[in-house]
Formats: structure tokens, sequence, C-alpha cells
């Protein structure tokens, strides 16, 4: 099975690709799309900036980033998506027992592993709807040398409240926190941890601009951490791993509270339209979502409905791969209200069949 959700080639491969194209649910990227100043700052690289290497420090951008976070260009490293700070991060920590929940993103465990770490795993549970027991889990880490978390969590769509990421950094245990989505959740940065990265030199936080600002497909995310972190990341770092056309969209990205207030409006509406809609299906159990997609437990086995599915043209994310689900877990993105009923209808027409 796929690693990821949304690649697009391989399921056309194995299906075919539909008339009108997939409706991609498998992959959680804001259905509101690139905000158009993005794709002029995009042009505008290509028609005169490509046949020079791009600045390897990112100042612009860093800059930017610093000033949006209050920090400074110090704490700030850019990188090719969040998936390499998360890579870089674990290979500057001295190797040690790093506390995993799980389900949650697959790549924390790989790079865990990379880096020489030995993943202890806490297991999250169905019964208690994901969210981590706070005292099972410090008395757990404990025991680690670090703990790599997912705020909000993928796949399980649950966000730690602050007292408690706060409780977690007093431990003065190392703590990378995966903020990927926290854009894509109602609360914005005041779910963030940025605004307390002074108070724990132990923290790395890692963001995306890939969800978003739905560019998945230009690779771009930033690490905030102490400033002989960030030094230790960059050293790691191959050069110029942002492209320019990566750098100039991160540029734009404080100047847009047009897309970020867009963003907010559709998620207020469709997270929950979705949700509840998902639950009213029979054999689903949707879990409540705190950002833009939705952890779901069917009866039976989700191979034959993402089979049928993806002969109508949707794409959703089975979770066998994911270290605590089983086969009979999927997740889906939050889309557009069009898409959702898209979605919602063709699951009526069939889960009578699968
Ligand atoms: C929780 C989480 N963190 C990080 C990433 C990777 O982000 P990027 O595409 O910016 O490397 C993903 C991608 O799916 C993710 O789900």
């Amino acid at each position: 099975m796929e690693p990821h959700g949304g690649n697009l080639r391989r399921a056309s491969e194995r299906y075919g690709t539909p008339a009108g194209g997939w409706l991609d649910f498998s992959a959680n990227i804001n259905p509101l799309g690139i905000p158009p100043v993005l794709k002029e700052a995009l042009h505008r690289v290509v028609e005169e900036e490509l046949e020079h290497y791009p600045d390897p420090d990112c100042k612009q951008l860093v800059t930017v980033l610093a000033q949006y976070h209050g920090l400074d260009r110090e704490n700030v490293l850019c990188g090719n998506g969040a998936s390499e700070l998360l890579q870089l991060a674990l290979q500057i920590w001295p190797k040690g027992r790093l506390l995993l929940p799980v389900p949650s993103f697959i790549e924390y465990e790989q790079a865990a592993r990379l880096g020489g770490h030995e993943p202890v795993f806490f297991p999250l549970t169905k019964n208690e709807g994901f969210v981590p027991d706070m005292d099972r889990l410090c008395a757990q880490l404990d025991q680690c040398d670090g703990l790599v978390l997912g705020n909000p969590n993928n796949p399980t769509s649950v966000l730690l409240s602050k007292a408690d990421l706060l409780r977690l950094g007093a431990t003065g245990k190392r703590l990378l926190v995966d903020e990927a989505f926290v854009e894509l959740t109602l609360g914005g940065e005041d779910n963030s941890l940025a605004r307390h990265l002074q108070d724990f030199p132990n923290l790395i936080i890692v963001r995306a601009f890939t969800k978003s600002l739905a560019i998945p497909g230009l690779r771009l995310g930033y690490a905030l951490g102490h400033k002989n972190t960030v030094q230790a990341l960059k050293k790691r770092q191959i050069p110029w791993s942002v492209n320019r056309g990566a750098q100039a969209v991160g540029e734009v990205f404080p100047f847009l509270a047009e897309h970020r207030e867009k963003t907010k409006a559709w998620l207020s509406t469709e997270r929950d339209y979705l949700w509840e809609g998902l639950n009213c299906l029979p054999g689903i159990t949707a879990f409540q979502p705190a950002t833009n997609f939705i952890l779901c437990q069917y009866k039976k086995e989700v191979g034959p409905l993402a089979d049928a599915l993806a002969r109508c043209g949707i794409l959703i994310r089975p979770g066998e791969n994911f270290r605590g689900l089983d086969s009979c877990w999927f997740r889906v993105a939050v889309r557009s209200r069009e898409e959702n009923q898209c979605l919602l209808s063709a699951l009526q027409e069939v889960l009578p069949n699968v």
C-alpha cells in the first residue's frame, strides 16, 4: 500500500485516470488552493530568477518568518518541506529512547530509526478518543530522552491543549512538535508553541506551508528552535535545499490575512459538516476532528471500500500502515461543500455493496 496519501500517479496506474480527474480525499490539502498572489510570486521567479542560485540562507524568508513569530532570525531555519526538518531534527539529537505516541505520522518512526534512536511507542486508544492521558505520557517520558508529537496529530486529528504542551515542555526533555497542520485549526497560532519557544531550550517546532497554502508540489517548511539547535540543523542541511520559487512564495506568507480568514470560514463549517455526515453512514464511526482531516473506522476491511470509491474517481487514505491501526481504518480530508457532498453520496451508494 501507499506509504502516504496523495499519490495520483500511482492511483492512475492502478485504476486508470477518471474522466474528470481525481477527487483526492487522501491528502490533507487546503481546498481553497494556492492564493493568487503566490502564483504571481512564482511566475516572477520563473521569468526573472531561475538562472541564479537561490539564497542558501533564505535570508528574506527567515526574516519575515522571525517577524511573524516575534522571534530572532537565529531561531528560524527553512527547509524542503516539514519532512526534511523532521529528519534533520532527529539527526542532531543525541541517540536515545524516543517516545512516539501512535498512531501518528509514519515519518516520525522512520526519522527516529534513521537518527539511530530507539522508538518507544505510546498507544493512543480509540476508547480515549486518541487523546493521550497526560499523567501516563509524562510518566513514560520520564523513562525516555525525548518525545515526538504531532499537534494536531495525523491521522487522529487530535489537538493537545496549551496547558498539556507546557506541561510536556516543563519536563525539560527533548521535545519535537510537528505543527504542520496548526494553521488548519480554528485557533491557528493560539494553538502553536511558537510563542513559548524561548522558555524551552530543548524544544524544536516544525511547521509546513504545504497544507495551508496548498503547495505540496513546491516543498517548503521551517523549524523554530534555540539558536544553537538551528545552527546544528543547518550544518546537516544540503546547500540550496529551498529553491527560489519556494522562498518567494514563503516570503508572502505573513501577508495572507485574507486567505487565513477564508480558510477559517471554510473550516469552521465544512469540518463538522463532513464529520457529522460520515457518522450518519451505516458502519462508519468518525472521530471528532480538530483539523482538516477525519479518522474513521469501518465495520469491515476498508480495501474493497477504497477500491469502489476509486472506481468513482474518489481517493481516500486507508489507515492500515499507521502503527496502532488495522485494515478497518481510513482517513479523509475535509474539502469544499460540493466535494464533501460528493464523497458522502458516493459512500452512500457503495457501502451496501462492499
Ligand atoms: C503531520 C505531518 N507532518 C509533516 C508532513 C510533511 O509535510 P511536508 O509535505 O511539508 O514535508 C506531513 C505530510 O503529510 C504530515 O502529515
